[in-house]
């Protein structure tokens, strides 16, 4: 993020947007722009972008925008959908930017066949967001998708998917009831299979899912409110039965509600979110969700990392049934921050939308390691939480796991106390607090993440040794982190950097 100007913050924004100046500059038509005449519109004082189909005028958001100038530039007069996905799939520009809508990117029917099927065609790539089924067509070629059937009882009706995935894992699978909707998303490799229905008749709130891995079958069994027999499972609702990437899927969120909010330290607070009892979801290790919520009439999204409700991770494993429907997330509020500060202001019993999960870690990658090391700045520790569970617990041939946990003072150290105790708990344990800014009493590491300091904290032994390198933090930090790994001779294979 670039420092902004005074008076060009995010609530800055929101205002202007409200004041009913012209900030498309056409008055509220909308047009249809052609390429050649969005390619026209890519000055800083005359800027157009495109982002999925839709032409926004963003010279008004210039000055506000906390990327910076130079970046929205990269977009100018073109289609910026790609590099905004790159940077903040999340934001919702939409909403942001409602009031700077120039219209519709306008293609010829007969263009966008002929640039599709065209094999010389290749580098001219098509327009986000106006060539979707074009897209779907691409994915289904690369694997083959789920087939789905179902069965009925007096009582109840069965789903059952199959995937054909062997080891199918029950976090690759979301299920959300609500109402009379129906919504199964099954993750396969990086894509994404949707079962989205409107069903036939009246259920009961609460949903069984039942999967059975070694098959790769799912069952979801919904409990009929009445005792008719259904003519049809249901009527397909927008994108049922699609299989595309899991990036092109928009992100998808059910209503939570926060039950228990407590300190974690003088800036930080653990959150705890109940799912509704027609979803099912898990998020996986490593993976994160992003919250959504209105703020000032704007719809505001951002990612959070959820955590294990403890460290402890005896009583984790004993607890976690009861936990299944409960989302643990360890938030700094910023005192400036725009979204943390309205989290804070929630009251138990509110409500808020959680995402579908999402991320690339995937914990295969930690399986068979002997040696785990972890680098975690500030809230950059939220993922540690569970690599660590998981390590420990789940990870046989595991003989180190050391975390190197870096903050400015030492009231900063999240959980502190959790992590000295799984140092006495576990042997194969090792905790280093590093501070930026202590005060004379601190007899612990100091500085920031430096290649002299990592290679006193990471021992490199001369037998091979199968270990991996988790690193999260300031995108600042996770870059020269992962620099300075590279360069103490880690491979690309053994480093993992959350830049997500
Ligand atoms: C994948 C991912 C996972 C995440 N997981 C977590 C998590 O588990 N827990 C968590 O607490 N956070 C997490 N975050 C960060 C989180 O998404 C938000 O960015 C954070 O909560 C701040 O939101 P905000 O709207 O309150 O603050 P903002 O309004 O965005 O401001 C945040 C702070 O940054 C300051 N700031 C703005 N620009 C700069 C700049 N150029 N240099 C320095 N400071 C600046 C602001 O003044 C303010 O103090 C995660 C981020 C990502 C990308
Ligand atoms: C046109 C619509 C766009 C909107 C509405 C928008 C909005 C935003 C917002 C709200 C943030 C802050 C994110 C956060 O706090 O979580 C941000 C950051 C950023 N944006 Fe954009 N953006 C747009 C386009 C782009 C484009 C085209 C780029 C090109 C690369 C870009 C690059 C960035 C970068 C680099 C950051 C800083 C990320 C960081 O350091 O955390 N943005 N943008």
């Amino acid at each position: 993020m670039v420092p902004l100007k005074p008076g060009r913050s995010l609530m800055d924004w929101v205002r202007l947007t409200k004041s009913h100046k012209d900030l498309s500059g056409l008055k509220g038509r909308f047009i249809e722009v052609t390429e050649d005449e969005l390619a026209k519109h890519n000055k800083k004082e005359d800027c157009w972008t495109c982002i999925r189909g839709h032409v926004y005028n963003v010279t008004p958001y210039m000055e506000y925008h906390p990327g910076g100038e130079e970046e929205l530039m990269k977009a100018a007069g073109a289609d910026g959908t790609d590099l905004f996905d790159q940077v903040h799939r999340w934001v919702n520009y939409e909403s942001m930017l409602k009031e700077c809508l120039i219209g519709r990117i306008a293609m010829k029917p007969a263009a966008i066949a002929k640039e599709f099927n065209s094999r010389t065609a290749k580098d001219k790539k098509p327009m986000n967001g106006v060539l979707e089924d074009g897209r779907l067509i691409e994915a289904c070629t690369k694997d083959s998708p789920p087939r789905y059937d179902w069965f009925q009882t007096e009582t109840a009706v069965t789903v059952a998917i199959y995937t054909k995935q062997k080891d199918l894992e029950s976090e690759f699978v979301t299920v959300d009831l609500e109402g009379s909707i129906l919504r199964a998303d099954i993750l396969i490799g990086n894509y994404s299979n949707l079962l989205y229905l409107d069903l036939d008749h009246a259920v009961r709130e609460e949903i069984n899912v039942n999967i059975t891995g070694i098959v790769g079958k799912i069952e979801i069994v919904l409990q009929k409110q009445d005792k008719v027999t259904w003519a049809k499972l249901g009527q397909p609702l927008d994108s049922h039965d699609s299989f595309i990437k899991r990036t092109d899927r928009g992100l998808f969120f059910r209503k939570c509600k926060l039950i228990s909010k407590t300190s974690v330290n003088y800036n930080t607070k653990l959150f705890c979110l109940l799912l509704p009892e027609g979803v099912f979801l898990q998020v996986p290790i490593g993976q994160h969700v992003y919250l959504k919520d209105t703020i000032a009439g704007i719809e505001m999204v951002k990612p959070y990392t959820p955590v294990s409700s403890s460290l402890q991770y005896n009583s984790e494993v004993l607890s976690s049934m009861g936990d299944a429907r409960k989302i643990f997330l360890m938030i700094k509020i910023y005192l400036d921050g725009v979204f943390t500060q309205h989290i804070d202001s929630l009251q138990i019993g509110d409500e808020l939308y959680v995402s579908s999960p999402q991320g690339s870690f995937r914990k295969s990658k930690i399986q068979a390691v002997e040696e785990l090391f972890l680098l975690a700045a500030g809230t950059g520790f939220t993922p540690m939480v569970k690599l660590l569970n998981h390590a420990l617990t789940n990870n046989s041939s595991l003989r180190k796991v050391k975390l190197m946990f870096f903050n400015k003072k030492e009231n900063d150290i999240l959980w502190r106390s959790e992590l000295e105790q799984l140092t006495i708990q576990d042997s194969r344990c090792e905790m280093q607090f590093v501070l930026s800014e202590p005060t004379d009493e601190w007899t612990g590491m100091k500085g920031t993440i430096s290649l002299p300091l990592l290679s006193t904290l990471i021992e490199r032994k001369k037998e091979p040794v199968n270990k991996m390198i988790c690193i999260c933090g300031p995108a600042m930090f996770t870059s020269q982190g992962m620099r300075f790994l590279e360069d103490l001779g880690f491979s690309k294979e053994e480093i993992y950097g959350f830049t997500e």
